[in-house]
């Protein structure tokens, strides 16, 4: 699979080795970024680089990390010809991407990414953002990697939450994109969960074509880019209110937004309840006890939002998305129809 980004073309490798990594650096100068416990788990497996670690958690994901980043780039000597590689989660590829994407204005950089999330989705895209005084991603970049190489055995060690938060990103993007794909998770469900080899590569593939078709029509999010947040809206201010996981938020996000297309006459009770049932089956949460203020505020906040209005991802039928503008008190509405109050 292939990205044709404005900066350069990314190549996306599913199902290929980390044994093969080397191959695709050359004589480059090249360092490997990763974080503790990757390193711990996989780091035996990478090529012979200098490795610079950096710490775990959304904390991380911030300015003081792209700093000792700059730092270690510096002493390293590197150059517009070396490589940077990011070996880890959505916080290792964005942390990285933003440190070689700004660094001499841009150095080429690759991602190895070891967390289902981040094989799916945060890898791949050419955004790499980091937050900024409580605002998610508030400052970043449109710079794709060179390639992503996407080796599924790394994700035999991810623990079961973390894997959860992965499917919810996969169902997001057979929701949005592909009804096919959305079947395919409905019946191979328990091969999925169990990281089955033939099934994970199907799952991390069409997810990406997904991914990879929207992202090519909509390389700097000026429109059909923004179907990917289908979730995220909510998912995001539940996530920073409620302290609750990034897949946990944005499963509830999903439902709001299905039963608001619901209430829009966009999809069927059938297709909401299918959902609704996906998630379910992959442990993921549909309704929670919320403050509801505290919820609504963040959204007022998001970087999304124009005026009264938020931009809100809705589903016209499972497997097509539509970006439409809805007002606060209509999604108050769907609040209170899923989520209970403290
Ligand atoms: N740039 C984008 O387009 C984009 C898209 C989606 C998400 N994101 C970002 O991705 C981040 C979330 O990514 P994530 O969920 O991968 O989180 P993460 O990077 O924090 O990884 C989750 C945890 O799993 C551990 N881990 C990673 N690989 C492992 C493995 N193979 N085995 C065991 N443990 C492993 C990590 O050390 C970490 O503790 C968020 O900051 C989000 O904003 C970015």
């Amino acid at each position: 699979m292939e990205i044709r980004g404005k900066s350069a073309v990314c190549t996306i490798m599913t199902g290929a080795s980390i044994g093969e990594l080397g191959d695709y650096c050359g004589s480059k100068k090249t360092v490997i970024v990763t974080d503790g416990t990757v390193n711990r788990l996989h780091g035996g497996l990478f090529p012979p680089y200098e490795v610079i670690e950096i710490g775990t958690g959304e904390e991380l994901k911030a300015l003081p990390a792209i700093e000792t980043l700059y730092e270690a780039f510096l002493q390293w000597g590197l150059d517009r010809s070396s490589l940077v590689i990011g070996i880890g989660g959505g916080i290792v590829c964005d942390v990285t991407g933003f440190a070689a994407s700004t660094y001499l204005r841009g150095i080429p950089f690759a991602f190895v990414p070891t967390t289902l999330l981040a094989q799916v989705d945060a890898s791949v895209g050419g955004k790499n953002g980091v937050n900024y005084k409580g605002y998610k991603n508030l400052i970043g970049t449109f710079s794709q990697p060179q390639f992503v190489l996407c080796d599924y055995s790394l994700l035999a060690t991810l623990p079961g939450p973390e894997l959860r938060n992965g499917f919810a990103e996969v169902i997001k993007q057979a929701a949005i994109g592909d009804r096919t794909f959305f079947s395919f998770l409905e019946t191979e469900r328990e091969k999925a969960l169990a990281l089955d080899g033939a099934t994970i590569d199907e799952v991390v593939r069409a997810s990406l074509a997904v991914k990879v078709r929207i992202v090519s029509a909509d390389e700097r999010e000026t429109g059909e880019r923004r179907k990917l947040n289908f979730g995220h809206t909510l998912g995001h201010a539940l996530e920073k209110t409620m302290g609750i996981r990034h897949g946990e938020a944005v499963s509830i996000g999903m439902v709001a937004a299905a039963r608001l297309s619901e209430a829009k006459g966009m999809v069927t009770k059938d297709d909401v309840a299918r959902i609704e049932r996906l998630l379910a089956h992959f442990g993921l949460p549909r309704t929670m006890i919320i403050d509801r203020e505290a919820v609504i505020d963040a959204i007022k906040k998001d970087k999304k939002r124009v005026g009264e209005e938020i931009h809100f991802v809705l589903l016209e039928g499972i497997g097509n998305a539509r970006v439409t503008a809805i007002t606060i008190e209509e999604l108050k509405g769907v609040l209170d129809d899923l989520c209970e109050y403290r």
